[in-house]
């Protein structure tokens, strides 16, 4: 089967295309330094000749605002109009739990993104994950002032990209599910507990506090905000396991 992997060399997209590559697939990994380009539509025609699905990782270089909400909506427009001009039956999107439950501009870019897709008229699947545990770092850097990292009292249950890839995988070649599919990690904690272990174990000396004022990312979110609601499949690698293994280089 032919995929075209938009974002093919980024955290997951590359993961992704090694998985569906090992599986005998003929795989494009496209990004803009391989000529493929969904905010200027370069490539796009080309490399979805003959795909049957897309799986679109593609991510905005800047998590301004103004500027997310613009990457999601235009690479989202260009990326559904060429599909549906060479035909693709399948598109499938990574998105993340809880953006419809809570304000961010992030957040808000992703809801744009999905409502593209669902108004396509493409077979589609939207696979909502929890954030990524490669993810932990950006977020205590966004969540520091001084000598603490001050976040909100919420749950928390991040997933690690060697078992996000596999599902992103297995769903594209699957019938597409006109929905929703929600994915998490095998914990769920405090966001504060998660977040301090992580900073303990890389030998981070920054205090985690509990600060009902904190935000995410800008927006207020309440316990159950950034985690699963209904059913949900559940990665195998926690925390430990994770640092573990990417402490040794893995
Ligand atoms: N971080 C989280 O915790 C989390 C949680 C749930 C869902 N997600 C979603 O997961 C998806 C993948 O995230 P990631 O962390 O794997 O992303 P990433 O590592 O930042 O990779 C982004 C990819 O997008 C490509 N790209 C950027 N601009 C492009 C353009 N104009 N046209 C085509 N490709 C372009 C990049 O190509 P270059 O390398 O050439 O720049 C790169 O391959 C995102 O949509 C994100 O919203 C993230």
């Amino acid at each position: 089967m032919k995929v075209v992997v938009i974002g093919g060399t980024g955290l997951i997209g590359s993961k992704t295309v090694a998985i569906l590559r090992q599986g005998g697939h003929q795989v494009v990994a496209a990004s803009p330094q391989s000529g493929i380009n969904t905010i200027t539509g370069e490539g796009l025609k080309d490399a979805l000749a003959g795909a049957q699905a897309t799986i679109d990782l593609a991510n905005s270089p800047s998590f301004e605002d103004k500027a997310v909400l613009e990457f999601f909506e235009t690479s989202g427009r260009n990326l559904l109009a060429a599909e549906t001009a060479a035909g693709v039956r399948h598109h499938v999107a990574l998105s993340i739990v809880g953006i419809d439950r809570s304000e961010n501009g992030y957040f808000r870019a992703k809801v744009a993104q999905e409502k593209l897709i669902v108004a396509s008229g493409i077979p589609y699947t939207i696979i909502r994950s929890t954030q990524f545990l490669e993810f932990l770092r950006g977020i205590a850097d966004s969540s520091t002032d001084g000598n603490m990292v001050r976040l909100p009292s919420c749950l928390f249950q991040p997933i690690a990209a060697d078992d996000v890839a596999p599902i992103v995988a297995e769903v594209a070649l699957a019938a597409p599910r006109n929905g929703i599919v929600e994915i998490a990690g095998p914990e769920r904690a405090p966001f504060s507990e998660i977040v301090a272990r992580y900073l303990k174990a890389v030998g981070d000396p920054h205090e985690v506090v509990h600060d009902p004022e904190a935000r995410y990312w800008g927006g207020r979110v309440e316990e159950h905000s950034l985690v699963p609601l209904g059913e949900v499949r559940r990665g195998r690698i926690g925390l430990d396991e994770w640092l573990r293994s990417s402490q040794a280089g893995a």
